[in-house]
Order: structure tokens, then C-alpha cells, then sequence
């Protein structure tokens, strides 16, 4: 498509404009620049998330899962194909040259300043300059990035461009929600979208490659990093995987507003023990072929470009260092042609895991098990070329590593111009552009759950009521951006009090509450929380007393989740609770709207708060989502991706648990169960309310089709994640008592009703064996539909010849 071809661009003020898209698509773009031209390049460029704002999405998801077979020999993996281009390459270089071309590190100064005199700075600095530094991590800007791509490409022997790498998790500067939050969606178009925003916005600043998506599966909301995957299940979480990588990539990775994705960290960094970061894992082989695999196999199936491994041991390795896992399965098995980095120093790490006794071990072992790039543990560099020489890594496995890595950059087209992201004038154009700032609300809205609204006091209206608004967290620029907030700017997101005071017809008044946060927020440094001070908890509670309505916004500053940020209580951080019991006493007409980067257990205000709202970390839009659904202008749609408990003590609870021999419930004390709790959570997965209603109805499964019919039967227009779950009754290998295998979202007009079908297929009907390979076994399953986990429409249905099942 060209812009002169498809886009007919009138212009109907000095700022608006009118496009025509096809045939009859009309979309109004606000103008950001005067001339025609360039504002149609943009628009070509913009073009993917400005279709998908102009229509509501819906969905089926019953895709096909490859089997994994262990058969195959690590040797026998056959080397890449490259093109000619690369294979040219190769042959001319060195082995140090080569060496050179795995190591990986972070920016360092700035770039366009004097050359660095000495120090380590100076080390980097030259090593580019002889071509040994493939890739860098964390350089901000595409006239850094022009800088050092230019120090590489003139002064290296062979001139080869390096590739920019960032963690543009959700977004680079103009966030989305993070991941967790847009799990919540269940709207894979609109978490394909929210990628693709952040693709478009990081290539403009020089950035090729980020290091996403995450699809850690976890089950543990202590672990801190839970904010950055999509929940606890992996067929969900696979769907989701698979999304975000075609939203960063694209059809084309060459093209200008593409970027390779990463897959990362292969694999079971969710299960750390105790929920605590960078923990041990130790999981059966159920759990890992048939949890932690699938999305990543998912990505692959995608065609992600690269990998990441991870900083855990898995079974007493370390993943970094694991044959099995990345020669065997991943470029074995599942025939992955991209190419492996390493998490950050975790080469190096195996050395206190008690893996490698030094540096040259660990290089040693990490090029023999399948990881390609060495980021910042600087080991490659040191001792590769002397491990080869002395026979302790093979040469091919040296080459196949820099064949996928140069690989990669021909994909991304830096051969054809190594400048070819590094445009100043397309940054300023791209960056918090305004259609990525209306795709990331869209993405927001999308990601808020309704949590309960027992007394309806939502959707608020324009009525002359007295709102209170109390809380640090509603006037909090900062906290909504997220953990991953690395490149954006401090205090851009909108707060909710800005919001809600944007609107007219209620009288608010706002008052700050208790102190939540102290000390410097940065992404390397420990957040201080206030469990002392309760100075403005009584200033709240004057205010509720005075008020029609109060809404409460309470949680986690986006810098309490995240890496290493592990919490070993769940509840509201700080003097939170006390504060909302206090306001409680005055008031009970409480909404309270929850910022948070992982499940809360916070039973008491389940309990007795009417209304609660799920708002995540928003992201930059953050307020504006908020307020948007807090006055109906959005009905709210999304659905729970992680299980909330009641208590930190029943953690690591989700839905799709095994049965036990004695899963009880059972009038004596011999069943599995807590002395002092219930086994259920507070909210289960898959949970979501709406201002509307939606009856199930005309259930029905023939042959292999299942169907139901769903009708709106309240007073709102709105959206309802209808979801098909499983369970295999009796299976070779334990199966869990229920087992997402399809959903679909779907909009129904008030009054209106809708049939769903699911197909039953082989694909969703077996499962691994504990040798990894994939079975479908005859037998009885029952087949649930609901619209969350605690189904309650169920039917039996009999396998009885998987041959005829298509
Ligand atoms: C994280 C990775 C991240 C890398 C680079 C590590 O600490 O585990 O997820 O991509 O840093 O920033």
C-alpha cells in the first residue's frame, strides 16, 4: 500500500483531518505537523493501530499445539540457513571477530560527547570500534543510536552494524497497561495492538530489539514479576504470547516500525520458590511440559525472533546453562532458528549457583548448551576464543550462534542500512504521538475488572453528588507507568484526579490520606512504605463523613512489583487498610479502585466494600481509563488472568489444580484442607463483572460442537469473555480438575443474544505425557462454560475414537 494510493487525507480544520481508508472506514486524525505529505507518511506508519481503534474486536482462539518429542539428538540439530550475505560474512571473520559478535552490553555514556580517556568506558569504546560488541542494551535515542552505529560500522574490520536492544515491555514512552493488566483484556487484537504501539514508538528512537514479551506462567502473586506476563494459565498465556509477538514484529521485521521480540526467560522463572525473585525452581515434568512450555512453544509457532534464557536453576540447573532446555527442546524439537541471549549476567551467575567454578566454566557451558549472546557478563569476550582453541566448545557451535545473530540483523535490515531506525525527525513525530496515546487508553479501558458493585453505586452519574476522592495513589503521576517504566518520562501519567476533575456535574473533593511511599523512586532502588505515620488518615475520614460517595484509590505504587521486588504479605501496603476501615466506619458507600502489579489478598474490604474496581497500573492513560469506566462511559469487561487469594498462606493457588485422593470437603480432618481457612480464593480466575448482566443458556454439546447462547439481559450495552473449560476425567497422567481450552469476547447490545460454538478438537482434548510427548487419550471429560472459572453449565462428553475428531 501507498499513501497516495489508499489513504485519501482531507483536510477539514487547521488541526483535524478526515481519512478515508478503503472503502468505508473514516477515521479523525488530529494533524501534527502542516505538511500533507509527511502527515501521510506517519499515517502509514500508524496505520495498523489506527484500524484497529476504528473497530471493536471479538475473537475464537482454538489454535493447534504442536507435539514434543524427546527422540531427537541434540548433534544432529542441523545448522541454520542464512543468507548468502551472511555466509559471506562468516567466512571472512575471525574467531575473535566472531566471539565478538556474541557479547552484548549495556550504553554507557553519551555517545555524542568526547571519547572516553580510560576506565571501563573506555574498554566498550574500543571493543566497538574492533568490531567486538554485537549488540547494546539501554541506549536512549536515535542520535545515540546513529553514534555508536556509526563508530561500529566505520571503524570495525568488517563494518558490521550492532543491534539496539530495550526492555520495551509495555510501551516505550507512551505506556499501555502492564502486561498483566492487558491480560485482564482477554482481547488478544487489542494486546496485539498495545505491541504494536510500542514497536512503532521504539523504532523511531533507534531500538530493533526488545526483550518481550515475558510468558513467565505464574501462580504465585509474591513473585514480584507476575505484573509483567499474562497470569497464571497457560492457554490463555499462550494466545497472549503469541499476540504480542505479532504485534512487535509484524508481517515484516525489516520494516521501519517492526521490532524483533524476545521470548523470555526460558524457562519456569515463574515458579521461583516462595515466590521469592531468582529462586530455585523444582518442577515435575507435567508442570513443565504442559504450564511452563506452551507459550513459549506458542512464540516459536509465532515466529518470534530471539529467545531469552533465564536466571533460575531448573532441577538443578541453571537455565542459562541448560542443554536440555535450548538445544534439545528449543532449537531441537521445536526447530527455533532465531537466537538465544542471556538474561543479564546470568553467564556469570552459575558461578554462585555452584554451577561453573569460574568465569571460563561458565562461558564454557552456557556456548555448549545453546546461548548465543552473552549480555554484560562479559565472560564470552574473556575466554571463548581460548575455550575454542583449547577443544573445550566446538567451532559449530560457535558458528551456528553467530549465524543466527547476524541472522537477526539481516532480518531487521541493518545490513541494507544500519541507520535505517535512527531518524531524529521520525522520533519526534512518534513519540507520545497522539494516536499511540489514544491506542494505550484503548488498551486500558479493555484492562479494568469489576471486581464486585454489590450496591450499584457504578456507573456514577453526573448528579450533583459530594465525591470524595482520597488517596496518594489518585493523584499519583508515576505509580500507573509500572515497573517497566525504564524509558518513559517521570509524572506523564494522567492521575485519576486530573481525570475525574476533567468532568463536570459532581462536586469532588480530594484528600491525599495517609502516606503510602517514601524515598527515591528508581527502578534499581528498594520503595520505603510508610507502616508507621498514620498522620491524614483522620483529614480522609472528615472528608467521607461529609460525602455522598467516596471512592478510594488504593495499592501499590507501580515500583512495588516487578523484578526483585517480591512481597512476602499481599495485602494493602502500608496503613492502606487502616485507612479504608476507618473511612468504612463514616461511610460505606466506598468505591474503591485498586492500583496493584499482581493479586491482592485483601478479604476484609471484599467483604464489606460494595464496589471494587481493578485498575491495575494503567499506564500513562491510566486516569482517563479510570474515570471513563468509574462514569460508564466504558463498561467494564475484563476478567481476573491470576487467582486472588484470601491469605498469603494459600499461595501458590490457581484454578487448574490437580485433585488430591482426598479432595474432600469431609465432616473429620482428613482431607486436604487448611484448619483455619477455606480452600477458595477471593476472587477466582477468570472473574469479571459488568453494569450489564449476561444469562448462559442453551448449552449443548453435539458430536463435537459445543454451544451456548448468551444474552445481554441487563440495562447496558456491553462486553462478556465467554470461556470453555475442560477436564479429563481419567487420564495416564493426572489431569487438573479444569483446563481453560477456548474463550471468545464478544459484544452484545443490551437485549441482545448471541450463540458461541467451540470445536472440541485432538488439540485441546490431550495433553503431555511426562515424557514430553503430546497424547490424546479416549474417556469421559466434562465440558464447562461460564463466563469465569466457577462455571456453572457442565456436560459430559465421550471420546470414544479420537480418529474421527477432526
Ligand atoms: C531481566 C530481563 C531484562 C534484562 C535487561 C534482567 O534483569 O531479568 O527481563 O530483559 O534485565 O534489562
Amino acid at each position: 500500500m501507498t499513501a497516495d494510493q489508499e489513504i485519501v487525507v482531507i483536510q477539514v480544520s487547521r488541526h483535524f483531518v478526515i481519512l478515508t481508508i478503503f472503502e468505508n472506514q473514516f477515521l479523525v486524525y488530529k494533524k501534527l505537523g502542516n505538511k500533507l505529505q509527511e502527515m501521510k507518511n506517519q499515517i502509514l506508519l500508524l496505520l495498523p493501530v489506527m484500524l484497529l481503534l476504528s473497530c471493536v474486536s471479538s475473537k475464537t482462539v482454538n489454535d493447534k499445539v504442536e507435539p514434543i518429542t524427546l527422540d531427537s539428538k541434540v548433534d544432529m540439530i542441523e545448522p541454520v540457513t542464512s543468507d548468502s550475505r551472511v555466509d559471506a560474512l562468516l567466512k571472512k571473520m575471525t574467531l575473535e571477530q566472531k566471539i565478538g559478535q556474541m557479547n552484548q552490553y549495556t550504553g554507557f555514556f553519551d555517545i555524542t560527547g568526547p571519547a572516553p580517556e580510560d576506565g571501563d568506558t573506555k574498554v566498550k569504546y574500543d571493543q566497538i570500534k574492533n568490531g567486538l560488541v554485537g549488540s547494546m542494551l539501554n541506549v536512549h535515542g536515535a542520535e545515540q543510536v546513529r553514534a555508536l552505529q556509526k563508530l561500529a560500522v566505520e571503524n570495525s574490520p568488517h563494518g558490521i552494524p550492532m543491534i539496539f536492544a530495550n526492555d520495551v515491555v509495555h510501551g516505550y514512552k507512551t505506556l499501555s497497561p502492564i502486561p498483566l493488566a492487558e491480560a485482564a483484556s482477554w482481547d488478544l487484537e487489542a494486546i496485539e495492538n498495545s505491541a504494536r504501539i510500542a514497536a512503532i514508538e521504539a523504532s523511531a528512537v533507534g531500538i530493533n530489539w526488545t526483550f518481550a514479551p515475558m510468558v513467565d506462567i505464574s501462580r504465585d502473586a509474591r513473585w514480584g514479576r507476575v505484573m509483567e506476563g499474562g497470569g497464571e494459565d497457560p492457554f490463555l498465556g499462550s494466545k497472549i504470547a503469541a499476540a504480542r509477538v505479532k504485534g512487535f514484529q509484524g508481517d515484516d521485521l525489516s520494516a521501519i516500525n517492526t521490532i524483533a521480540a524476545c521470548t523470555k526467560h526460558f524457562a519456569a522463572y515463574g515458579f521461583a520458590e516462595s515466590g521469592k525473585d531468582y529462586n530455585t525452581t523444582d518442577i515435575g515434568t507435567s508442570t513443565l511440559y504442559n504450564v511452563v512450555l506452551p507459550p513459549f512453544k506458542a512464540t516459536v509457532d509465532a515466529d518470534v525472533a530471539t529467545f531469552m534464557n533465564s536466571f533460575n536453576e531448573l532441577n538443578g540447573i541453571p537455565a542459562t546453562g541448560d542443554k536440555y532446555l535450548q538445544r534439545t527442546i528449543l532449537k531441537g524439537e521445536w526447530g527455533f532458528k532465531g537466537m538465544m541471549v542471556s538474561d543479564w549476567g546470568s553467564i556469570g551467575e552459575m558461578i554462585p549457583h555452584g554451577f561453573a567454578k569460574d568465569g571460563k566454566q561458565a562461558a564454557v557451558i552456557a556456548a555448549n548448551a545453546g546461548c548465543d549472546m552473552d549480555m554484560e557478563s562479559r565472560l564470552y569476550i574473556q575466554h571463548l576464543k581460548k575455550a575454542v582453541e583449547e577443544g573445550n566448545v566446538d567451532m559449530k557451535h560457535i558458528d551456528d550462534a553467530v549465524r543466527r545473530i547476524l541472522q537477526l540483523k539481516e532480518n531487521v535490515g541493518l545490513f541494507d542500512d544500519p541507520y535505517k531506525y535512527c531518524d531524529a525527525q521520525r522520533e519526534k513525530e512518534m513519540v507520545y504521538n497522539e494516536v499511540l496515546m489514544d491506542g494505550v487508553l484503548h488498551m486500558a479501558k479493555k484492562s479494568i475488572v469489576l471486581l464486585k458493585n454489590e450496591s450499584k453505586l457504578l456507573p456514577l452519574e453526573s448528579s450533583d453528588k459530594k465525591i470524595a476522592l482520597i488517596g496518594e495513589l489518585a493523584a499519583d503521576k508515576n505509580g500507573p507507568l509500572g515497573n517497566w517504566r525504564v524509558s518513559s518520562d517521570d509524572n506523564t501519567a494522567v492521575s485519576v484526579k486530573e481525570a475525574i476533575e476533567a468532568r463536570t456535574g459532581n462536586e469532588i473533593t480530594y484528600e491525599h490520606g495517609v502516606k503510602i511511599f517514601y524515598g527515591e523512586q528508581h527502578f534499581v532502588q528498594e520503595l520505603g512504605v510508610n507502616n508507621d505515620d498514620p498522620a491524614g488518615i483522620s483529614n480522609a475520614v472528615a472528608l467521607a463523613k461529609k460525602s455522598d460517595v467516596v471512592i478510594m484509590v488504593l495499592g501499590e505504587h507501580g515500583l512495588q512489583s516487578g523484578e526483585g521486588r517480591s512481597r512476602a504479605d499481599l495485602g494493602l501496603p502500608g496503613l492502606q487498610q487502616e485507612m479504608l476501615e476507618a473511612v468504612y466506619e463514616v461511610n460505606k458507600n466506598i468505591i474503591l479502585v485498586l492500583m496493584n502489579g499482581r493479586p491482592l489478598a485483601i478479604p476484609w474490604a471484599a467483604e464489606n466494600v460494595p464496589t471494587i474496581l481493578e485498575a491495575w497500573q494503567l499506564g500513562t492513560r491510566s486516569g482517563d481509563a479510570i474515570a471513563s469506566v468509574l462514569y460508564g462511559e466504558y463498561n467494564p469487561s475484563g476478567k481476573l488472568p491470576m487467582t486472588f487469594p484470601r491469605d498469603v498462606g494459600q499461595v501458590p493457588i490457581y484454578y487448574n489444580h490437580k485433585s488430591t485422593g482426598r479432595p474432600g470437603p469431609a465432616p473429620l480432618v482428613f482431607w486436604s484442607h487448611y484448619n483455619d481457612m477455606t480452600n477458595e480464593p477471593l476472587f477466582v480466575f477468570g472473574h469479571g463483572e459488568s453494569y450489564t448482566t449476561f444469562d448462559y443458556s442453551n448449552f449443548s454439546i453435539t458430536g463435537n460442537q459445543v454451544s451456548v447462547k448468551v444474552t445481554n439481559s441487563g440495562d447496558y450495552d456491553g462486553e462478556e469473555v465467554v470461556q470453555l473449560y475442560i477436564r479429563d476425567k481419567f487420564a495416564s497422567v493426572v489431569r487438573p480438575i479444569k483446563e481453560l481450552k477456548g474463550f471468545e469476547k464478544i459484544f452484545l447490545a443490551k437485549g441482545d443474544s448471541k450463540t458461541v460454538n467451540f470445536t472440541l478438537t485432538d488439540e485441546l482434548l490431550g495433553f503431555y505425557d511426562n515424557q514430553g510427548k503430546y497424547v490424546v487419550e479416549d474417556g469421559e471429560f466434562d465440558i464447562m462454560v461460564g463466563g469465569s472459572s466457577a462455571t456453572e453449565l457442565s456436560a459430559e462428553f465421550v471420546l470414544n475414537n479420537q480418529k474421527k475428531i477432526p
